[in-house]
């Protein structure tokens, strides 16, 4: 079997990864025989920076792309449609049996149209989750995939519940959360092989860490400002806040002109890759984010988490106030912070798998496409 691998922004080659992985152990036990699957991964070049990009790639072991399609930056319509003609060329010569593609970018809408359209197998990998605020690019590209996939992996039962609200019924799976699989996989190499806490000179549980990247948020300067403002606030008032500041999002933050009246404890470093990202979580004494991926490694990690938006795709993580919502308004970033600061163990059940849902992706995968 072929099987077409589609990546392009940064937490697709983690997700990517877990399956690369899981492919190869299949592969190894299942020999020479007619069960192997041979992989094509193309990426459409929709991150490039080296530390968006290419550290992952070798950090997390992933086989070099068979193409890299070199699509870039752009506003949404004119990235989405050069993915699409490049990612139907790439296809119509492989001629896959299967077509996978990750979570909700841009590179994942342009994957599912391709595919789609040539009548190919079409697996959506954590498919099935819901923000219903449709001004996300996310929202749209993770709906409208959906509804055009064969496969469907999802991380949770919510996730389900979700498609079956849309009469998506055939061809769901409840695998569990990749992501999660990554966690384990790499915590522990994380904490040898990171040096970023020396590197920064924090200790465990005496920082706060940060992310901003959503449209919503680095695109619109007054929610902007609030998230600053609120950052500035806990640095004066409680603890070092690290913020490793997304491309997207650092030429708002020159255009609010705050640096001159930040606290130094605020501290804007770049992007840091999976296994500094990884170190930098587990050791946090609380995480703000207004990304999905990270709100969950902060529950995976057992860090309590003050989420920069209305609303989730991950509601699981609300349960017993672990995750809590606060927007953008800096008051309301401020106390949530308070309340998290008081968060005491995590609760018992947990709802994102076992850490095998690569093992089950694949193996469903080689069951049902024939
Ligand atoms: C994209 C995804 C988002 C995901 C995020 C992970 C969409 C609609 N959004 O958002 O769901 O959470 O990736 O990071 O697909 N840029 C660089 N170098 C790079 C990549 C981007 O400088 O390597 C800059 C460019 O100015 C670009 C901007 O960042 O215009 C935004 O990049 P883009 O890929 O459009 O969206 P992200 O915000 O990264």
């Amino acid at each position: 079997m072929k099987l077409v691998n589609i990546v392009g922004a940064r937490p697709q080659f983690i997700k990517a990864a877990v399956i690369s992985r899981a492919i190869n152990a299949h592969n190894e036990y299942n020999g020479d025989s007619s069960l192997r699957i041979e992989e094509i991964i193309v990426h459409t070049g929709q991150h490039y920076d080296k530390n968006m990009n290419h550290v992952f790639f070798e950090e997390l072991e992933i086989p070099e792309p068979q193409y890299n399609l070199g699509v870039g930056s752009g506003p949404h319509g004119k990235m989405t449609g050069a993915m699409l003609e490049k990612i139907e060329t790439v296809l119509v010569n492989e001629k896959p049996d299967c077509v996978m593609v990750y979570g909700d970018t841009n590179t994942t809408l342009a994957g599912a149209l391709a595919a789609a359209k040539l009548h190919m197998p079409l697996a959506h990998v954590e498919a099935g989750l819901r923000s219903f605020n449709k001004k996300m690019p996310e929202e749209i590209n993770r709906v409208l995939t959906d509804h055009i996939s064969n496969l469907l992996f999802c991380p949770t039962q919510t996730a389900i519940d979700n498609l079956t609200k849309e009469s998506i019924v055939e061809g769901v799976f409840w695998v569990g959360d990749v992501m999660y699989d990554s966690f384990l996989f790499n915590r522990n190499l994380a904490g040898k092989k990171s040096k970023i806490l020396r590197d920064l000179k924090l200790t465990k549980g005496s920082y706060a860490l940060a992310t901003v990247h959503r449209a919503e948020n680095a695109d619109n300067i007054e929610r902007l400002k609030g998230i600053f403002m609120a950052f500035n606030k806990i640095a004066a008032d409680h603890c070092p806040l690290i913020l490793p500041v997304h491309p997207r999002t650092r030429p708002n933050i020159e255009q609010l002109n705050l640096a001159p009246g930040l606290n130094k404890r605020l501290r804007l470093i770049p992007p840091l890759s999976y296994l500094e990202m990884i170190n930098l979580m587990s050791n946090a004494k609380v995480i703000l984010t207004d990304a999905g991926g990270v709100q969950k490694e902060a529950y995976f990690a057992g860090v309590p988490c003050v989420t920069l938006r209305k609303e989730t795709e991950w509601p699981e993580t609300l349960a017993g106030g672990w995750n809590r919502l606060a927007d953008t308004h800096t008051k309301s970033i401020c106390d949530v912070f308070n309340c998290a600061l008081a968060s005491g163990q995590r609760q018992e059940e947990f709802y994102f798998g076992k850490g095998n849902s690569g093992e089950k992706t694949v193996k469903i995968i080689q069951s049902e496409i024939v």
